[in-house]
């Protein structure tokens, strides 16, 4: 064991003098990371020599060289989302100021569970939240939770839509969801002690949008079974082909029938913060509620996701316990008590520096680009090969032509091999019953010569 180690002044950073060790540590560890970082495009997406032992605490703990050897080969045996072939999922490279974000989130260790543990950053979340629902174009009742991750943020809506219904405990109560909803909702569905058939799936039309004639016959029988509808869900940018459920029409009914619409926005809801003319997004004032998900395009690190209500006392009334062990403002909400996560960290940092770098123009631009990279790689890849399956963002499904289903799983499954042998990471979500290739254009350093490359490999 290293003998600084013995000194315990180091085990956590000193309220004396200047903290030199913990600087020291720091600026190694940053050195590390970046180099991890600029090595990407040597080392591509993913890994391969798979030599990362998994080493567990030892009786004496172990010395800073040790330590920061089993960081570079943690590092080496990641994914890297900086390389520009990383197009497989949501997950993208990360925001250089979201970076510094978590950093200072780590040293503040504040928590978000109560104003008194985090004073500063929980009148932060309030206000961010707060400004993003009248963005968006909700009013003055309005506000948000902060969640790690969208399928939090979508039970959240969903336990405080039932309550809202009054339908807490009736075995009843339903869930409408498209067929080409997350599966997050199976996994809400289950958590709030409801059994799978009280999520009903309506069918989507030939562009991936929810068919909103099926919705109605839904609707109907859901009122001749006595079935009591708690919320309906209208996905804006689904995981496999980004499509937009009809958001107006969806709204519209909700209103007639007064159901809560929760909009699962966990993809393309962060358009709603710039000009890009994206169908729906001037109706998404109309829900009750709104997951965006900051983290899979923008490149907020993750976690970073917020639930948008339309009207704050829906959450209050649906979480608050009263938190008996912590002193609370009269004025001031605690966190913790409008949504399901207690102890929760100050993620909100990462979100607000982010978002304070780029400014509107940096979103639009960053969103934008994702977009073009999209259109320029559809508007280039053989349709005579292949089948395209796409919507207004930037994720596009395919599959070769005439292909059987049986086929599709070892058709996709090599090409996704021959394609991370030339450094491009693509998924292959199963969908409908097949597999097929799914590329994210998310990544801002994946450039037109990587693309050309991607479909030159794609034609082979
Ligand atoms: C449309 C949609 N909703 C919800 C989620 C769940 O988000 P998370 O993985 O952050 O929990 C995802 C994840 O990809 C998604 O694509």
């Amino acid at each position: 064991m290293a003998e600084d180690l013995n000194n315990k002044d180091i085990y956590f950073p000193s309220y004396l003098g200047t903290n030199d060790k913990l600087i020291t540590l720091l600026n190694r560890a940053s050195q590390t990371l970046c180099e991890w970082l600029s090595k990407a495009e040597e080392n591509g997406p993913l890994p391969f020599d798979g030599s990362f032992k998994c080493i567990m605490p030892t009786e004496d703990g172990n010395s800073e060289e040790d330590l920061f050897s089993e960081i570079e080969s943690l590092l080496n045996n990641s994914f890297n989302p900086v390389h520009p072939g990383s197009l497989a999922h949501l997950d993208p490279p990360p925001l250089i100021f979201s970076i510094l974000g978590d950093l200072i989130a780590a040293g503040l260790n504040n928590n978000l569970l109560a104003y008194e543990l985090s004073p500063s950053v929980t009148l932060l979340e309030e206000s961010l939240c707060k400004w993003f629902a009248k963005t968006i174009g909700f009013n003055e009742f309005s506000g948000g939770i902060v969640a790690s991750g969208g399928t939090l943020s979508n039970l959240n809506a969903l336990i405080a839509a039932r309550n809202n219904a009054g339908l807490g405990k009736n075995p009843n109560s339903v869930l409408l969801v498209s067929e080409d909803a997350h599966s997050s909702f199976v996994k809400c569905i289950r958590v709030m002690g409801l059994d799978i058939k009280n999520l009903v799936r309506i069918k989507t039309d030939s562009q991936g949008r929810m068919d909103i004639n099926d919705l109605r016959k839904s609707l109907n029988k859901c009122s001749i079974e006595n079935k009591k509808i708690f919320a309906i869900v209208a996905t804006l940018g689904t995981t496999v082909r980004g499509s937009i459920d009809p958001i107006k029409e969806i709204s519209e009914i909700c209103k007639q029938r007064n159901i809560w619409l929760h909009i699962d926005g966990s993809i393309g809801g962060i358009f709603a913060l710039t000009s890009i003319p994206i169908e729906g997004l001037n109706n998404i004032k109309m829900a009750n509620s709104i997951t965006i998900n900051p983290q899979k395009i923008i490149g907020i690190t993750k976690t970073s996701s917020l639930l948008l209500v339309s009207n704050m006392s829906t959450l209050e009334n649906t979480f608050n316990t009263g938190l008996p062990y912590i002193s609370s403002k009269e004025d001031i909400i605690n966190r913790g008590e409008i949504g399901i996560q207690g102890s929760r960290p100050a993620e909100v940092i990462k979100l607000w520096l982010g978002l304070r770098f780029l400014g509107l123009n940096g979103i639009e631009n960053i969103l934008k680009s994702s977009i073009k990279r999209k259109d320029y790689f559809i508007k280039n890849i053989s349709k005579n090969k292949f089948d395209i399956y796409s919507g207004p963002l930037h994720i596009v499904s395919f599959l070769p032509k005439k292909l059987e289903p049986k086929d599709s799983d070892a058709w996709t499954q090599t090409k996704v091999n021959e394609l991370i042998n030339n450094n491009f990471m693509l998924s292959r979500p199963k969908f409908k019953g097949k597999y097929f290739l799914r590329v994210v254009m998310g990544n801002y350093n994946t450039k037109e010569s990587h693309i050309k490359e991607l479909l030159r490999l794609l034609d082979t």
